[in-house]
């Protein structure tokens, strides 16, 4: 074949080449101006999000989770192996013994909610209410016991009825040496972290 047929054969489809733009720069523009992906439609499925990724201008339909991890209880104590009893008495506000035995570990407040008496505990024991007030009857006992830190003395300046031998039930922990132990509720006591402030 002659060259001049070849390229009258050729000519068409070299006319289908896209005619390039003037300059580099201009090619340039045109790249950013355009997006070369054209954005997904919205579906629903799309527009429901996780919790973790919602945002307050969506008007969307979303869904949302809750825990449903069981709720702490408090007052738990397990039974005193035998043998291996510790007693404590407990005198509540109408002048009623309450003569318990427990195990070693178990802290005053504990020890009261599970056996109903009447011992708040507003914080669950965090030393960040008096609510759990007690007063230690003896002083040999109260001498055995390690000394109250700075926040269950700072507490503790909150209790109502507030006595030498004053402590917070949910930092006392039964140990032997407390074997015996005889503390009384007070009248009342003064929770700060709701009534006080409302
Ligand atoms: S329960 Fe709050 S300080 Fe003891």
């Amino acid at each position: 074949m002659s060259n001049s047929k070849m390229f009258a054969q050729l000519l068409p489809s070299l006319r289908l080449v896209p005619k390039r733009s003037a300059s580099p720069i201009a090619r340039h523009v045109r790249c950013y101006a355009k997006p070369s992906v054209a954005p997904l439609p919205a579906s629903p499925a799309r527009l429901v999000q996780s919790p973790m990724r919602r945002s307050p201008w969506s008007t969307s339909l979303q869904t949302r989770t809750f825990s449903a991890s069981a709720a702490v209880s408090h007052g738990h104590v397990d039974p005193p192996t035998p043998g291996e009893e510790l007693y404590v008495t407990f005198i509540d506000k109408e002048g009623a013994e309450h003569k318990l035995a427990v195990s070693k570990g178990d802290n005053l407040l504990d020890i009261a909610q599970a056996h109903d008496l009447e011992m708040e505990g507003a914080c669950g024991g965090s030393c960040a209410c008096s609510t759990c007030h007690v007063i230690v009857l003896d002083q040999e006992y109260y001498d055995k016991m390690p000394e109250p830190d700075d926040d269950e003395n700072d507490m503790l300046d909150l209790a109502f009825g507030l006595q030498e031998t004053s402590r917070l039930g949910c930092q006392i922990v039964m140990t032997p040496e407390l074997d015996g132990l005889r503390v009384k509720l007070p009248a009342m006591t003064r929770n700060l972290q709701s009534s006080d402030f409302k």
